[in-house]
């Protein structure tokens, strides 16, 4: 419980733990632009084999990750592929548009998963007329079409469209852990033919703050240009390290329980008059909820659940995306599908 509410709005509201205050507190630090901090130096190089990449960097957030990638593998009127929910399609402020000069091509995917057909057909034939098609995003898993895994065969025959026609090819992993919890996949195979990727710590990962880039060190040298560029070097940025490292140890298998709490409501929801749940498609922690049937919309359900101590956020006119993590306990988890019940049943109810 966060703050006296059950807190289903995002996994970005976790509070670091006593522990991790702990590491941060004992943190070894220097000057993280001068590549002298000895904390970041062992997360980087921590992820960058945990992706098997040559390089990383630690950057302040998931969306510089994306946008610096973008900066690096485009020039003005490229085109990156994206499926249309991704993060760096419409959630980054138009940001490519503005560093990489580049635009976004939308594919509309199967819950945030696209295949090797859509993506070669997205591809633009070369023409002085045409944007240059010159990146491949995935987002592992897909956050706003509800957590999906992208499969591992999926994966590798979108990068194999990528490397016949010479483009990047780009992770936004921020939820890539998840995937390696559900599916037993090790993060290097989900990675593998990909020219960037990268790690959010500040997600299921439970960490303040922070972000860490993998690619070659060719790569790497040009995105720490931009990170310089852009204002996201740091100093002694080691204590913010030192939370991704303790995370690292001790956050990632725990991940199941999110998963396993996502599935329990999930299924206290599908089995509610008024509210349409597929408790099949909730592959890791996040959940979306299509109150269309019911006599509210999503403002109101998240105004009235909010009211009764449960904090979620509508994602659509009709819909509500629920996150569990590690600040929400498996009998929150029922207290707040009681919460729906209670709603779903009484002046909420289907209409
Ligand atoms: C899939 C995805 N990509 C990128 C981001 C951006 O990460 P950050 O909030 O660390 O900038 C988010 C954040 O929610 C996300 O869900």
């Amino acid at each position: 419980m966060s703050n006296n509410h059950i807190e289903l709005q995002s996994d970005t509201q976790t509070r670091p733990t006593k522990d991790m205050r702990e590491a941060i507190a004992s943190a070894e630090v220097g000057d993280e632009q001068g590549f002298n901090d000895p904390s970041v130096t062992v997360l980087v190089e921590r992820v960058a084999e945990l992706f098997g990449k040559e390089s990383a960097v630690f950057l302040p957030s998931g969306t510089m990750c994306n946008q610096i990638s973008a900066a690096v593998h485009c020039g003005p009127g490229d085109d990156i592929i994206a499926e249309r929910s991704a993060h760096i399609v419409g959630v980054e402020a138009g940001g490519i548009s503005v560093l990489a000069r580049a635009g976004a091509y939308p594919i509309d995917g199967d819950r945030g998963v696209f295949t090797a057909e859509q993506a070669e057909a997205a591809v633009r034939a070369p023409w002085r007329y045409a944007p240059r098609t010159r990146v491949i995003s995935i987002e592992q898993t897909a956050n706003l079409a509800g957590g999906t895994v992208w499969p591992l065969e999926t994966i590798r025959s979108v990068v194999e469209v990528g490397k016949r026609h010479e483009l990047k090819m780009h992770m936004d992993g921020a939820r890539l852990l998840n995937a390696v919890v559900a599916s037993g996949i090790a993060a290097r195979d989900y990675t593998q033919g990909f020219d960037s990727v990268w790690l959010d710590l500040s997600k299921g990962l439970g960490c303040p703050v922070g972000a860490v880039l993998a690619g070659s060190s060719e790569f790497i040298d040009k995105a720490w240009r931009w990170k310089q560029r852009i204002g996201g070097s740091m100093r002694q940025a080691g204590i913010i390290a030192a939370a991704g490292i303790y995370a690292l140890d001790h956050n990632v298998e725990r991940m199941a329980e999110d998963h396993a709490n996502a599935k329990v409501l999930a299924q206290k929801l599908a089995s509610l008059p008024g509210l349409h749940v597929e408790p099949d498609h909730v592959e890791t922690n996040i959940i979306i909820i299509d109150v269309s049937a019911s006599s509210a919309d999503a403002a109101t359900w998240s105004k009235r659940l909010g009211e009764e101590g449960v904090r979620l956020a509508p994602i659509g006119p009709q819909k509500l995306r629920a996150l569990t993590h590690l600040d929400v306990t498996a009998e929150e988890v029922v207290q707040a599908g009681e919460v729906f019940a209670t709603l779903a049943e009484g002046e909420l109810r289907a209409s």
